[in-house]
């Protein structure tokens, strides 16, 4: 066995069940910690905060000195991979992501592929930095956004309600958006293989908008390129495992799993419990789903769902998770009361 195979999370990504499960938060990392905020305010803009590696380090690490989870994923974004192909990129205090929308093949020219690894650079470093501090039995995960997803935000130029301007694109001429497709899924490819080589051991994709595509589509643009992606990094890095969160899939999430290959997938809140168990979790270790809003909530009802969800799950592999990320408005006692409810003897009832 070798050494990594010991670490908890890694087990459950190999098809272990563990009792009590290895967990993490998706933005475990971010606005509800104090201690972010602190960094935060003395640097100046975010993408900088993600190409600093002193700092990206140090936030990847709050939450772990915090509350010890299982793993620390990379202090980064989705956005970064678009920001080093060229693609203009700002974060405005309470308005999200801005970015210079891409609309046709002269803007995908406009791309540069070449330039991308050198300027992420000081992500790599990041996480070369995190591996080394890290302790023996906690696991650092690397990701990526998946292609289609990545692609919302740079054809829509931000967060959208509707996502007119990229469906209408992929629904009337799908050659040409397929060209953007597999530029990501190339980008995305060297990326999170540059993250590997680095020191991450498992990386996880992040489709937050798989949701919102109707099933041809949603073959085409999400469960396509997501197998590429995989394929290709298992050919370089066969050992490390690849986590899928395909926000939004609900039925879809079987064909997702079976098609791509992920060894783990995310699941968002809304995906019933005993249909994980029973058609999901004989194909991948689960990953999920507590509702954000109950870790905001605190109390009864989060100690109801957190034990629920480890009766439900905990028979299989199972890594306990969000639904989604952490909300800034969370208690971050309620983070302390959640890492007891996981360690305590309800969490195996
Ligand atoms: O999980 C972690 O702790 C690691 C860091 C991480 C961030 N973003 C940091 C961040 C990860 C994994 C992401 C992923 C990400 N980024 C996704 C996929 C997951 C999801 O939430 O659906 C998406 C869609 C993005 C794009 C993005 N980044 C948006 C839409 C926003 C604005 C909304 C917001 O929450 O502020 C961001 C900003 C962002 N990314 C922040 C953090 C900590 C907040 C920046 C700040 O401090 O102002």
């Amino acid at each position: 066995m070798s050494r990594g195979k010991a670490k908890p999370l890694l087990r459950a990504l190999a098809g272990e069940a563990l009792t009590p499960p290895p967990w993490w938060l998706m933005r475990q990392a971010g606005r509800y910690l104090p201690e972010y905020r602190a960094v935060r305010a003395r640097a100046h803009d975010f993408v900088e905060l993600c190409l600093t590696p002193a700092l990206a380090a140090e936030l990847t690490l709050q939450p772990v000195r915090r509350y010890g989870m299982d793993a620390a994923i990379l202090f980064s974004d989705i956005l970064m991979l678009p920001h080093a192909f060229g693609q203009g990129l700002t974060f405005r205090e309470g308005k999200g992501p801005l970015l210079e929308p891409i609309g046709d093949q002269t803007s995908i020219a406009r791309l540069d592929l070449s330039r991308m690894i050198p300027r992420l650079e000081p992500v790599f470093e990041a996480v070369r930095r995190v591996a080394e501090a890290l302790d023996p039995q906690t696991t650092l995960i690397g990701f990526a956004g998946s292609p289609w997803t990545v692609a919302t935000y740079m054809v829509e130029g931000g967060t959208s309600r509707e996502f007119r301007q990229v469906k209408s694109w992929a629904y009337r001429d799908v050659q040409g958006f397929d060209a953007l497709i597999d530029l990501l899924v190339e980008g995305t490819v060297e990326f999170l293989a540059a993250q590997m080589a680095a020191g991450a051991e498992v990386v996880q994709l992040f489709d937050s908008w798989a949701g919102i595509l109707p099933e041809p589509a949603f073959g085409r643009w999400v469960i396509e390129p997501t197998k590429r992606i995989i394929v290709a990094l298992k050919r370089r890095f066969p050992d490390h495992p690849v986590i899928g969160f395909p926000r939004g899939a609900g039925v879809l999430c079987e064909r997702y799993i079976v098609e791509t290959g992920v060894d783990g997938v995310g699941l968002d809140p809304m995906i019933p419990l005993g249909y994980a168990r029973a058609r999901l979790q004989p194909l991948a270790t689960i990953q999920g789903n507590l509702d954000p809003v109950l870790l905001m909530t605190g109390g009864a009802a989060l100690e109801t769902a957190v034990n629920e969800l480890c009766r439900t799950l905990s028979g299989g592999p199972y890594i306990f998770n969000l639904g989604h990320g952490v909300l800034p408005d969370t208690p971050p006692e309620n983070v302390e009361v959640l890492a007891s409810l996981l360690a305590g003897p309800n969490a195996n009832t």
